[in-house]
């Protein structure tokens, strides 16, 4: 667990992440969208700015993607992507993927997503932010463990949470396809980011509570290789 001022863990994200693409220009990095991560990916694209590397043989893919909004929706996750990562960091679209539940002609279909990643080599690097009901990726309380990338439907909390990104509650799909927790224990390493005392609860029960499907995020326990970069309010509920 790192304890750190928000600015300065995001620079520590987005060096690692900067380093990692340097030093492996075929890396396979896992992406949050939501708004835990997003001074991280402007940081890297400033980094890229001041010193640019080839990414071209960079690969990507998303936590997660809403079911029943079309991708160019302001608020799709292929949008997030797109705007705050694929288009600002220079990386090739083809190597850049998001979860669907209906997949066009470019898109991988949600059962042959974890597929895809395995093709890829694995992920490298995984960045998760957590719900405020421990929620990692759309993962809800209550998903097991061995699942994969499935389609899930969100909880009102998890709903309500989002509604600030649409016009309302109402507007906020109901479903979304994620990435399962067998999915993202697979990365090689994980970074985990949460920021406000409204997180500290679940990030408690992540950290040192039991190992539980009703705490999605405490499978993370089983991994050998997490980091949890938290603030003051996040870590406040920690022992
Ligand atoms: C996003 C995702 C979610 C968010 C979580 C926290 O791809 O999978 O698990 O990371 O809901 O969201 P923020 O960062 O907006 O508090």
């Amino acid at each position: 667990v790192i304890h750190i001022r928000r600015d300065a863990g995001c620079e520590w994200l987005a060096t690692e992440l900067y380093e990692l693409m340097e030093a492996q220009p075929d890396a396979v990095l896992g992406v949050a969208t939501g708004s835990s991560p997003e001074a991280v990916y402007t940081r890297v694209t400033e980094k890229l700015l001041a010193h640019p590397l080839d990414v071209s043989g960079i690969s990507a893919f998303a936590l997660d993607e809403y079911v029943g909004i079309p991708n160019d929706h302001p608020e799709s996750y292929h949008s997030f992507i797109d705007s705050h990562i694929t288009v600002p960091w220079g990386l090739n679209p083809q190597r850049v993927h998001v979860p669907e539940s209906a997949a066009g002609d470019d898109g991988i279909p949600v059962h042959t997503y974890d597929d895809a990643i395995a093709a890829a080599g694995g992920v490298d690097l995984q960045i998760l932010g957590i719900g405020h009901n421990g929620h990692i990726g759309f993962n809800e309380p209550g998903t097991p463990f061995s699942r994969g990338t499935h389609v899930q439907q969100l909880t009102p909390r998890t709903r309500e949470a989002n509604a600030r990104f649409f016009d309302g509650i109402d507007d906020v799909p109901r479903s979304s396809v994620t990435q399962g927790p067998a999915t993202i224990l697979r990365a090689r390493r994980i970074v985990l980011l949460a920021y406000g005392a409204s997180k500290a609860e679940a990030v408690a029960a992540a950290v040192e509570g039991p190992v539980t499907q009703e705490v999605p995020a405490s499978v993370l326990q089983r991994h050998p290789n997490v980091t949890f970069v938290l603030d003051e309010g996040a870590a406040s509920l920690l022992s």
